[in-house]
């Protein structure tokens, strides 16, 4: 490093220097990525790099304090294929004395340069991945979770750019496996360099590393795209498949997927779930999935939540009546559980009040009625799994919908002491961990659904036991537009769960195509659905069927957003196909011919272009045959070549208010 002229005269080299590990103390005045207590009180980490090995594509650099016997060990692994870095630490007790890890982010990145900006979501329930771009000028940015799970507020991820556009511009992008309480700081240093931690949230946080213990921090994968927020997207969605999702279900479409939640709340019972199946398996769903209300004594949100035993007013025979004529009607059927929750209001809470967090001199506060299970008590964790375990076995269901509706608050333990009380943010997520994982082993073929209030637990962590995730509780379509655009720019499409419901403001081709953009479900009451928009609803499906491969694997491009653009338009293309889908929410000055230049084709080939038929309600009540209809469906076609579809466009007419429009490319 080059002197600074004048002398030190304040300037702190540590402060000037970009650094793979900072730690707090020595003459560092930045936030830095760890910080430790040593026994006696000294509370900075000096060390030298011991030796560092390279095994395959691990490289590992062992740093050691140069008096204390405190180890630090960096990996990184590179997925060059994939073009990902995944960096973790590890921090060792190599001595006798007891040492307190007051923080210890998993990665620190240090960008030479300035004129970032940074790039996260602001968000709450109902309202997730609202993304914002911000400039990186001066002081810190803090994205963070303090709420025991990953949240709906900001994401645990760092995006950052230099006026980066969909297809052009350098973007620096790194997103922790981990579904707790996260922390990403963004630092304009004054040193021509911005900072970069990311990893477990260091407020209320401490680990007590005893004799021989160690620590690890979650992963963070990391990468770099040279053109723009769609190479990191396709990049980190690729990397996710074939990394991070579970392994058995990495390569299968997802099922069409119909949920009672948005038709029934609580108010299910054997009958009205039959007749909503039959609706169900008429308009091609694959999997019924029954939300809550099932159990205990649910019929509101006070009370039930804990007794996972099935309701004898609602299903006098046990859910196996249900199951049989789900299955009769050749769907799979799944369940919706809250795991990590009690009402006081349940037999679990009576005969357990001991399970749950809670300060003994101090009201547990309630959020919706409930509260939080003691995930740390490895005897609650046991009970847990053992009670899914029991209904998984005793019952033929194929998916689960796991659920999380709060935020932790009394973080205490009738299992720890109460100097350790700082560890349970992260306990609770090694408990949830520890549960999904034993589930998953004794259930392989269950598929399950990470929910929290929506999109309150969408990140990488959960990525590796879920096999998709629900995005937000908000299914009015026009909303939805924005949240699925936001959620797309880190997380993978296929793991958009979208339903159709009964949010009306748009028509049912709008809502429809709107969730063919992810996952296709459907959440309407559809024993109230007139027989015509069965019908649409059924046609729909059928073409989704035929596309969601290159919706769920392909590479996605997002052509026009709402946030600049009069319409949303967003095109998947998978080898030799491509789909496509523009939304017009309402007319302006007339306007009903747009030009969108399309992406990812070959420009040499020949397109066959086939605009689908909205389909809009006829009044047609009659089920005609699958054949005939998709003929129907697949409306005007014409041929363009690639390079004029990407270098010209595609001429679509959009008019009046919630217009929508899908289209189907095909090489010729
Ligand atoms: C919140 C979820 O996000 C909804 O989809 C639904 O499952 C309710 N919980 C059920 O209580």
């Amino acid at each position: 490093m080059e002197p600074i002229e004048g002398g030190m005269a304040y300037h702190s080299d540590y402060d000037r220097m970009m650094e793979e590990c900072s730690s707090f103390g020595c003459q560092r005045y930045k936030e830095t990525s760890m910080k430790v207590t040593f026994a006696d009180g000294v509370r900075d980490f000096r060390y030298k790099v011991k030796e560092w090995f390279v095994d395959g594509e691990l490289l590992t650099l062992v740093l050691e304090d140069i008096y204390y016997p405190l180890q630090v060990k960096l990996f990184y692994r590179v997925h060059e294929d994939l073009d990902i870095i995944e960096r973790w630490r590890e921090a060792e007790n190599m001595g006798d004395e007891p040492i307190d890890l007051e923080s210890f982010y998993s990665a620190e990145y240090s960008m030479p340069g300035d004129g970032y900006q940074s790039m996260n979501c602001n968000g709450t329930w109902i309202s997730e991945f609202k993304t914002f771009s911000e400039p990186v000028d001066c002081g810190k940015k803090v994205y963070e979770s303090t709420r025991g799970a990953t949240a709906h507020v900001t994401s645990p991820y760092f995006i950052l750019h230099q006026n980066a556009t969909e297809e052009t511009g350098e973007v620096f992008y790194g997103a922790l496996a981990y579904s707790g309480n996260f922390k990403v700081v963004v630092e304009a240093t004054p040193y021509d360099y911005v900072n970069v931690l990311i990893g477990i949230s260091d407020t209320d946080f401490v680990w007590h590393l005893n004799r021989g213990e160690s620590f690890a921090a979650p992963a963070v994968y990391a990468g770099y795209s040279a053109d723009g927020f769609g190479g990191m997207s396709n990049t980190m969605s690729r990397f996710a498949r074939k990394k991070v999702m579970p392994a058995s279900t990495a390569d299968q479409v997802l099922p069409i997927l119909y949920n009672s939640w948005e038709a029934m709340t609580f108010d299910v019972n054997c009958t009205q779930q039959i007749l909503l199946a039959e609706k169900a398996a008429q308009i091609g769903a694959e999997l019924f999935v029954m939300d809550d209300g099932w159990f205990g004594k649910r019929n509101d949100d006070f009370a039930g939540l804990g007794d996972w035993d099935i309701n004898p007013q609602k299903f006098p025979n046990g859910l196996t009546p249900l199951i049989d004529r789900v299955k009769e009607l050749g769907m799979k059927f799944g369940i919706w559980i809250e795991p990590e929750m009690v009402n006081k209001d349940s037999d679990l809470y009576r005969s357990h009040p001991e399970w749950v967090y809670r300060y003994e001199t101090r009201e547990i506060l309630e959020g919706r009625n409930q509260i939080m299970l003691d995930m740390t008590n490895p005897e609650v964790v046991a009970y847990l799994t053992d009670t899914i375990d029991k209904l998984l076995s005793e019952n033929d269901i194929a998916y689960i919908k796991w659920d999380m509706n709060r935020s932790i608050s009394e973080c205490a333990s009738a299992c720890h002491d109460s100097l350790d009380y700082k560890s349970i943010w992260y306990r609770h997520t090694q408990g949830f961990y520890d549960m999904i994982r034993a589930l998953r082993n004794r259930h392989p073929n269950v598929e399950f659904e990470a929910c929290a209030s929506g999109g309150g637990r969408v990140d990488y962590g959960a990525m590796q036991y879920f096999d998709e995730f629900w995005t937000s509780d908000n299914t009015d379509a026009l909303d939805r537009l924005s949240i699925q655009e936001g959620y797309s720019y880190l997380y993978p499409i296929k793991y958009m769960r979208a339903w159709v419901t009964d949010k009306h403001r748009a028509s049912l081709s709008f809502r429809t195509h709107c969730s063919m953009c992810g996952s296709l479900g459907i959440g309407m009451n559809l024993n109230s659905a007139s027989p015509a928009e069965l019908e649409q609803l059924r046609t729909m499906i059928l073409r989704y069927k035929e596309i969601r491969p290159i919706v769920q694997f392909g590479e996605l491009y997002r052509l026009k957003s709402l946030k600049q653009d009069e319409i949303q338009a967003v095109q998947y293309v998978l080898g030799e196909e491509s789909v496509f889908f523009a939304f017009l929410p309402q007319q302006f000055r007339c306007k009903s011919h747009f030009l969108v230049k399309l992406r990812g084709l070959d420009e040499n080939a020949m397109y066959r272009i086939c605009f689908e038929d909205k389909q809009e309600i006829k009044g047609s009540a009659h089920m005609s045959a699958d054949q005939a209809v998709l003929e129907m469906v697949k409306g005007k076609t014409s041929h363009k070549s690639g390079a004029y579809l990407m270098n010209n466009g595609l001429e679509l007419k959009l008019s009046g208010d919630y217009d929508s429009i899908f289209v189907v490319l095909t090489k010729d």
